[in-house]
């Protein structure tokens, strides 16, 4: 069949692993069959889930996304007129909604960009591309599929400057030491004109983290429980999720918000495909994800300690959302 013009301007490719990285199996044994159970919130991104994290975005108790929509609103076009980028490549683009602000800078100022989302979830990619290339009837999409985690190397080469995005504040779902990693292995991958945008959330009063991981509505409460949908589906678990419950709340030591999985009830979840049982008594817990909040400082010197320097910060007066421009050291 032939492609429309639209779908001539898309393209979509899978990255493969750079490096060894554990599969969903290996990452249930490794996490689920010892305490503290724990799972990586990657998994969270099939395509429903996916699709329940932009619902969230919508829910009036998450603040990220409307925050950061309204730092780029103001601070996309001074953004690209000091990158002036050929290439945009977004890590973790999800449905990339906020990446249009960027766009539209683009676009005014006559800066005919690439744009290349990388997501692990596939079918996201190719919604967003399909809008995009529709929005935007200049853009070219050069969708990208795969694990960021599994290294950078296999990226196609991409020459011209670039500017990374990566929004959201999901450099809050990675521990300390390998968000370090992740940026510094970034870092290496980028040439020196190259820029990065990142999107981190920042610590504020707790009654606002609780109330955005708990919202009224239960989509968050969906989306971390559509987990255990996934291993059902995956590694043939029969997990009933209608005795697990969500629980979200903001760890003040930590300065994250952790999102677990609680069991009502004692239970056993049968994995055949590994032979074993899990036996949970009631409150036991799988931690899923988590966010982790920074202050300016911890946010400045993570970016220090994986090698770039900070040229811009954006950030509203409540301080709620840092948005940081950054060049490698
Ligand atoms: N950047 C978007 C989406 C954030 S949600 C926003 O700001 O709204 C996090 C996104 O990262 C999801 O789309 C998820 O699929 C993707 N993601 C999570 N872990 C990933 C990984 N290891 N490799 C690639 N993408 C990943
Ligand atoms: C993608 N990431 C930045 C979100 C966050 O806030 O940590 C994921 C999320 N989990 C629950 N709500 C949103």
């Amino acid at each position: 069949m032939a492609l429309t013009l639209q779908q001539q301007r898309i393209n979509c490719q899978k990255v493969l692993p750079a490096r060894d990285v554990s599969s969903l199996l290996e990452d249930v044994r490794k996490g689920l069959l010892q305490t503290p159970r724990k799972l990586p919130a990657k998994y969270f991104y099939d395509d429903h889930g996916s699709q329940l994290f932009d619902k969230i975005c919508d829910t009036k108790e998450y603040y990220p996304t409307r925050t950061e929509d309204s730092l780029l609103e103001t601070a996309a076009s001074k953004i690209i007129e000091r990158c002036k980028p050929e290439h945009v490549i977004e890590l973790g683009s999800g449905t990339s909604r906020k990446t249009r602000r960027l766009l539209t800078a683009c676009e005014q100022h006559c800066c005919q960009v690439t744009y290349w989302p990388f997501d692990v979830c596939e079918e996201i990619v190719r919604e967003a591309s399909e809008h995009l290339v529709d929005e935007y009837q200049w853009l070219d999409v050069n969708g990208l599929v795969g694990d960021y985690n599994a290294g950078l190397d296999h990226l196609p080469r991409i020459d011209g400057k670039s500017l990374y995005v990566f929004l959201g504040g999901t450099i809050g779902n990675f521990e300390h030491d390998d968000g370090v990693a992740f940026l510094s292995e970034l870092r290496k991958n980028m040439s020196s004109e190259d820029m990065l945008l990142m999107g981190a959330d920042r610590v504020k009063d707790e009654g606002i983290l609780n109330a955005a991981y708990n919202d009224e509505t239960g989509v968050t409460a969906a989306f971390n429980l559509n987990l255990l949908n996934v291993l059902n589906r995956e590694v043939d678990a029969d997990f009933d999720s209608e005795k697990f419950e969500h629980h979200a709340f903001f760890n003040h030591d930590e300065s994250q918000i952790e999102m677990h999985l609680i069991a009502t009830e004692e239970q056993t979840v049968k994995l055949p495909v590994l032979e074993e049982e899990i036996s949970f008594s009631k409150g036991d817990s799988i931690l899923t994800e988590i966010s982790r909040k920074f202050t300016f400082f911890s946010l400045s010197s993570m970016l220090e300690e994986a090698g770039f320097c900070l040229d811009e910060h954006f950030s509203p007066d409540n301080n709620y959302f840092s948005l940081v421009l950054a060049s490698p050291t």
